[in-house]
């Protein structure tokens, strides 16, 4: 009995040790295509980064995101959770440095705004978190994190709309501010989506499915969100446990179609990092995404 407990002892400080400092540094690039462009067009590579939760200590994170402008993107969508120190907004633009060279979009989680507390990791896997939210005012330098991104000529899209051209294709662009907490004001952008242009692209940090509902009624035809983070503490050969919002444990990550009132396409990134106060990822593997966007099938 006393050698069965060792083992177990054993095997679980082996797991806490490989899901704290292996797997939270060993980064992915996951590669989709999209078929959302005009017959004909050229490919246009998006990349998709999401839920760094940085603190100033993560340099492995920090050169990682950097060397993510060797993809060489035509687009850059960050989908929230950028921070999570009141430090971390210098150490974040510096690390997207030479991405904040391209054309980029951006919308706010709640962690952006709200410094993390102590939690019970197991609530990770028990439920979605609300309630913290709504008893404080925003502690984090949210205003400095947007303003660094908007002075490299990054479009805000929280609860806004806007238009890129990139390589000669018209992108429509609208977002939401953080749905999970109730900022998002979808009626701010609300209505058709502009059919002139080549494609368009709706953008949020949670996934709730009354948002993701709106976006594919108005026409957009592919939807970025982040804030699962894959479900972050997942079982091998089952994945995702839980969301920590609306959506279903089988879109939790990677890219799926939403259809509802339409035919959107949905990518949800596992996003780059954990919340400091629960380091670890397990059987899910921290990511940043290439999409790449391509000609929709003619025939
Ligand atoms: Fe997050």
């Amino acid at each position: 009995m006393r050698t069965v407990l060792q083992a177990t002892a054993l095997a679980s400080a082996a797991a806490v040790g490989y899901a704290a400092v292996i797997e939270r540094n060993w980064f992915a690039l996951r590669r989709f295509e999209v078929p959302v462009l005009p017959a004909g067009a050229e490919p246009l590579r998006v990349l998709h980064i999401s839920d760094s939760h940085l603190t100033p200590g993560r340099k492995r994170l920090m050169s990682w995101i950097r060397s993510l402008d060797d993809l060489d993107p035509d687009l850059v969508v960050n989908t929230g959770d950028s921070i999570a120190h009141p430090q971390a907004v210098r150490c974040l633009l510096d690390a997207m440095g030479p991405l904040l060279d391209r054309p980029g979009v951006f919308v706010f989680g709640a962690n952006d705004l709200y410094a993390p507390t102590p939690r019970n990791p197991f609530r990770y896997v028990s439920g979605p978190s609300h309630l913290w939210h709504e008893r404080k005012d925003p502690n984090l330098p949210w205003e400095k994190l947007r303003d660094g991104m908007v002075a490299a000529g990054w479009l805000d899209l929280n609860n806004q709309q806007g238009h890129l051209t990139i390589a000669g294709l018209d992108i429509a662009l609208a977002g939401v501010h953080d749905p999970h907490v109730n900022r998002d004001r979808y009626e701010r952008v609300a209505g058709p989506a502009d059919s002139a242009a080549d494609v368009r692209i709706g953008v949020m940090h949670s996934p709730e499915p009354r948002v993701l509902d709106r976006f594919t009624a108005d026409g957009y035809d592919l939807l970025l969100a982040g804030h699962t983070h894959g479900g972050q503490l997942c079982l091998p050969w089952y994945g995702t446990l839980v969301t920590n919002c609306g959506l279903e444990r089988q879109r939790a990550r990677g890219l799926h179609r939403h259809p509802v009132n339409g035919q959107a396409w949905l990518h949800v990134s596992a996003g780059l990092g954990t919340s400091p106060w629960a380091p670890a990822r397990f059987a899910c593997r921290p990511e940043a995404s290439l999409l790449t966007l391509t000609a929709r099938d003619s025939s």
